[in-house]
């Protein structure tokens, strides 16, 4: 009997990259995975065409329809409940979630940040690099707690600031990585290789202790 692949709900708030790039892991069978659902809480985010040219189902959910932050999250887990998901995938989702949502996928909700946490948590990240005169900057991804941008990280994509670079190439850079290590880290989940369980990172059964890094298109 075929292994049933870990099923992903995605959700998004704009252009979509991050989901691009799980969604061409799966197609080049990089990862064994199957999104069950795309949602996002703006109408104009064009990751929702990405998601329909792929014929996956999708759901806008307005934040500004709901009256609280807790009714909101209600409405995207009901979707997420529904179809199943066994892993939930913020991927440049630009809300921050309620508790009671963090406590319902505790161990299983994911998200990409364009920084080398726990630097630059928040807004602006790319500029905060280059105001402060980084040597290096990157992206991480981590486990969702209760704190914005906090939990156990995974992995870190790490790059050297150039003296050229501005926020935006900065920023272009730093995708091209994002692009690298989610599908990565969410093929570490579906192999069964990674989980979070008890405020602890488990890699191939050891506990992982520090991040992962992925520098020069290489994991250390
Ligand atoms: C990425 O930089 C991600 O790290 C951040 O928001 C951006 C989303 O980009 N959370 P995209 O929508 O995946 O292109």
């Amino acid at each position: 009997m075929e292994k049933k692949k870990l099923s992903l709900a995605i959700l998004i708030s704009g252009g979509g990259s991050n989901l691009q790039a799980i969604i061409d892991a799966i197609k080049n069978n990089k990862l064994d995975a199957q999104i069950e659902v795309v949602i996002s809480n703006q109408v104009s985010a064009s990751g929702l065409d990405r998601a329909a040219r792929e014929n996956i189902t999708t759901y806008v959910i307005e934040h500004k329809s709901y009256p609280s932050r807790g009714a909101f999250d209600q409405a995207m887990t009901q979707v997420i409940d529904a179809v199943k998901a066994d892993l939930v995938v913020l991927a440049g989702f630009m809300r921050i979630l309620s508790k009671p949502f963090i406590e319902h996928y505790q161990h299983r909700l994911i998200n990409i940040h364009p920084s080398l946490l726990p630097k630059y948590k928040g807004l602006n990240t790319h500029q905060q690099v280059i105001d402060n005169n980084d040597k290096f900057h990157g992206a991480s991804v981590h486990f969702v707690n209760q704190e914005l941008d906090s939990g156990p990280i995974v992995i870190q994509a790490e790059m050297p600031v150039l003296a050229t670079d501005n926020a935006e190439t900065l920023a272009a850079r730093v995708l091209i990585e994002e692009h690298q290590i989610y599908p990565m880290v969410i093929q570490m989940i579906a192999e069964g290789r990674l989980s979070f369980d008890k405020n602890q990172l488990n890699l191939d059964n050891e506990p992982l202790t520090r991040p992962l890094c992925w520098k020069d298109n290489q994991l250390t």
